[in-house]
């Protein structure tokens, strides 16, 4: 339909980017199904009058001129009307315009972004991109990767020819992430994280002139003042955010994270950060307890960490001095609670190290840590020694699961009134337990009287 709609109108329209990356990729026996379309109208070389219809000829003499603004946008208007509850988003600054189809269930979503081809400009490194309409060879020359440059034409004559102007099909074939120029790393810093994102989750290698681009823009701390610096650059920051919940969220995260680490890209974060043995022996000791704490497929009384990737995040800041931690966190627009989290860590740390190994009993440990949080728990858990990160394991995956075999309904089932009284004698109950001074309800009883 998209295509009918840029033919009549003698526009060219492509499908470009990632889907057709992974459309190339693909095992050419398996049918693919893309959740996010890129396409892009291209309105600077028209369709030859003699390859349109006599009906589609017409409607292009006779349909009003449309606003420099707004090729894409009008042909996702025009989809809206075949598909009405397809959701549209415009960003008339950007030229594009987003259509969102909530499939069932099983299926998910589809996004299809419709562009107008664009030429972008960075009035300086790392600003935000100013947008001027092209042709199709200008849009794809903005973008990242030779293998993200790829396009394929949807409209006649030659629909479904693949353009190829800067060797993506070569590097597709040699396994290769190549940037098209050599400032691509310093007008986008996120395109560092991109590179290897792609690099680790296509099994490819980033070409070494490509890797140099990327050490070059990192050596010249041109993100120091970008990104972790107070200048704000509001859309950047959400952008690498956007990219390390990307990697941090996917099962390939561990070898993104060490290729990072290898490139001294952990500098966009902030220019201390690096990827040190500490960092990585308490990134593995995450990994094993996120395994432990998947969210269960029913609902259980068991906690759950429900954002593993922020959690990895944050093991991240910790590694920061306490005074840069709240900016950077702040920078890259980490919820309230994980900016606090990791502000008090070190004072909650210090209280908790020297506290648990003084602790007698099971009763103490779980009266020391019912209050913390668990990702509080778990960044401290990865920074502590041996014995205590045992303890506070064993908090969380069994103590912290234990209850007594009373609880208050019982307790005024048996007579007793509510009062304050009532919770010292549960939370005495609850003690008795978890120090294995009673198991079943008789012994609670007996405790009792
Ligand atoms: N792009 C770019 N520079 C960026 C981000 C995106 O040049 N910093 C371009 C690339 O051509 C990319 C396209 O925009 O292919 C779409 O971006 P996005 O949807 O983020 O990436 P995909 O390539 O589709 O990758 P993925 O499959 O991981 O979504």
């Amino acid at each position: 339909t998209a295509s009918q709609a840029a033919q009549k109108r003698g526009w060219h329209l492509y499908l470009v980017g990632g889907g057709v990356r992974d459309l190339l990729l693909a095992d050419p026996t398996k049918i693919i199904e893309l959740q996010d379309i890129d396409l892009v109208v291209d309105k600077a070389y028209p369709i030859p009058l003699k390859s349109l219809q006599a009906d589609s000829i017409e409607s292009l003499e006779t349909s009003p001129q449309v606003p420099e603004t707004g090729a894409g946008v009008e042909l996702a208007r025009e989809l809206q009307q075949y598909y009405p509850n397809v959701r549209l988003q415009v960003h008339g600054r950007f030229q594009t315009a987003a259509l969102l189809w909530h499939k069932d269930p099983e299926l998910g979503s589809l996004w299809i972004d419709i562009a107008t081809a664009r030429t972008e400009f960075y009035p300086y490194p790392a600003a935000n991109p100013e947008v001027e309409a092209s042709s199709i060879r200008q849009d794809l020359y903005r973008r990242d990767f030779t293998i993200n440059a790829l396009a394929i034409r949807l409209t006649d004559p030659r629909s479904g020819t693949l353009l190829d102007f800067f060797g993506g099909w070569r590097d597709l074939e040699a396994k290769v992430i190549r940037v098209l120029h050599a400032n691509s790393f310093i007008e986008d810093p996120t395109r560092i994280y991109r590179a290897v994102r792609f690099a680790v989750r296509l099994g490819f290698q980033i070409e070494s002139q490509t890797e140099s681009y990327i050490r070059y823009a990192l050596e010249s701390g041109i993100y120091t003042r970008s990104i972790s610096g107070n200048h704000k650059t509001p859309a950047l920051q959400t952008r690498l955010k956007s990219e390390l919940k990307y990697i941090l969220q996917e099962n390939y995260w561990k070898p993104a994270l060490q290729l990072l680490g290898d490139l001294g890209a952990l500098r966009c974060i902030h220019p201390t950060l690096e990827f040190t043995e500490e960092l990585w022996k308490q990134m593995r000791l995450v990994d094993r307890c996120l395994k432990r704490f998947q969210p269960p497929e029913e609902s259980s009384e068991q906690a759950v960490i429900r954002e593993p990737w922020q959690l990895l995040l944050e093991v991240l800041l910790a590694q920061l001095a306490p005074e840069h931690r709240a900016k950077v966190a702040e920078n890259l627009q980490l919820p309230d609670e994980s900016m606090t989290r990791l502000q008090r860590l070190d004072t909650r740390n210090q209280v908790i190290q020297s506290r648990l190994s003084q602790c007698k009993s099971p009763s103490q440990i779980v009266q020391l840590l019912q209050n913390e949080d668990l990702y509080t728990l778990i960044l401290i858990a990865v920074q502590s020694p041996r014995v205590i990160r045992k303890l506070i394991w064993n908090y969380i995956t069994k103590l912290s699961q234990i209850q007594s075999p009373l609880n208050g309904n019982d307790l005024k089932k048996m007579g007793y009134k509510p009062s304050p009284k009532f919770k010292q004698i549960l939370d005495r109950l609850l003690a008795a337990t978890l120090d294995g001074e009673i198991t079943t309800r008789p012994t609670a009883e007996a405790f009792l009287a």
